[in-house]
């Protein structure tokens, strides 16, 4: 992205350099805008949940950044010869139900014609100049919290074979509705040092960012990273997806399994993510008490999942 054409703004405290979730834009001292766009492919046949979680992983950026989403608008591309355009309503509908339960308002938007269905929305957000969180302040001490499972990029996958049960299906789709919003509020009440959502290019690849950006080395204890039921399976079986192999070559030299586990369990930490957890930084001394925090208030998943280290060399992750 730093070789896209670009311009420069004082108040553009956060832009393109940072690879980081969402753009923050100062407007006074007090305030400061967030702004953030997605759109994906459906990976789900039903056009409501298609919404749901396209709308909660646009929203997620701005809880990314601890900012409070306030306006959102669809992006919509729709075959609308081929496709009823019931269907469109249905997809804006789920989108709608997460933008409500969000606290934002639905306020237009735009579609276009196109062969396929795609659907996101551009989200507009504030939060304080001074007390936004970006993926680049971990500091060496400090402990590694993931509020979702990872595996949903396989068993989308493997769910157009018919391998996927309907149960892991189900969690999988309960996991990527869910809104980032009340892991976000609850970390709010900790010292933060650095936050990211994991998405397209797996927990490897933000966790990367966040290393880099940090200049620090994330130490994962790939064994407590919390994954969705039968994921694991998929890729014993040998399901992959498209991604996997770019999000492996994203960090390659960077990252290494100082653990060694079959090549299929190595494959999860690349598994692209849609609407996946947020991945928080903080001081080790909060580390238990955010967790408890986070499980008894509904972000059941949760788990520690590492620390931060000084970076040795240029080996920015470690698996172990
Ligand atoms: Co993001
Ligand atoms: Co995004």
């Amino acid at each position: 992205m730093a070789k896209l054409p670009r311009n420069e703004d004082p108040n553009l405290l956060v832009g393109f350099v940072n690879n980081d979730d969402a753009v923050i834009y100062r407007l006074t001292d007090d305030i400061a805008l967030v702004t953030t766009a997605d759109f994906i492919t459906p990976p789900v046949n039903d056009p409501y949940i298609f919404g749901q979680i396209a709308g909660a992983n646009a929203i997620s950026d701005v809880y990314a950044m601890g900012g409070r989403p306030v306006t959102c608008l669809n992006l919509a591309a729709f075959p609308i010869k081929k496709l009823d355009v019931g269907v469109l309503h249905q997809i804006i509908a789920g989108a709608l139900s997460k933008v409500t339960e969000s606290g934002a308002v639905l306020a237009g938007g735009h579609t276009i014609e196109d062969d396929e269905p795609k659907f996101g929305l551009a989200v507009t957000g504030v939060v304080h100049p001074k007390k936004y969180w970006s993926n680049s302040g971990a500091c060496p001490g400090d402990v590694l919290i993931l509020t979702k499972p990872i595996g949903s990029g396989v068993l989308f996958n493997a769910n157009i074979k018919g391998w996927v049960s309907e149960k892991a299906m189900e969690a999988c789709i309960v996991a990527l509705t869910t809104l980032n919003k009340t892991a976000a509020g609850i970390m709010a009440g900790f010292g933060i040092h650095a936050a990211t959502d994991i998405t397209g290019f797996g927990l490897a690849g933000h966790a990367f960012e966040m290393a880099k950006g940090s200049n620090v080395q994330l130490e994962i204890s790939t064994d407590r990273v919390p994954v969705m039921m039968e994921s694991l399976a998929m890729y014993k079986k040998g399901v992959t997806t498209g991604v996997n192999r770019h999000n492996r070559r994203l960090v390659e030299n960077k990252a290494r399994f100082e653990k060694s586990f079959p090549p299929w369990h190595e494959e999860i930490v690349f598994d692209p993510q849609t609407s996946g957890g947020l991945l928080f930084s903080l001081p080790e001394s909060q580390g238990e008490t955010a967790l408890n925090a986070l499980q008894s208030g509904g972000v059941r998943d949760a788990r520690l999942i590492g620390r931060v280290r000084e970076l040795k060399g240029d080996m920015n992750l470690i698996f172990k």
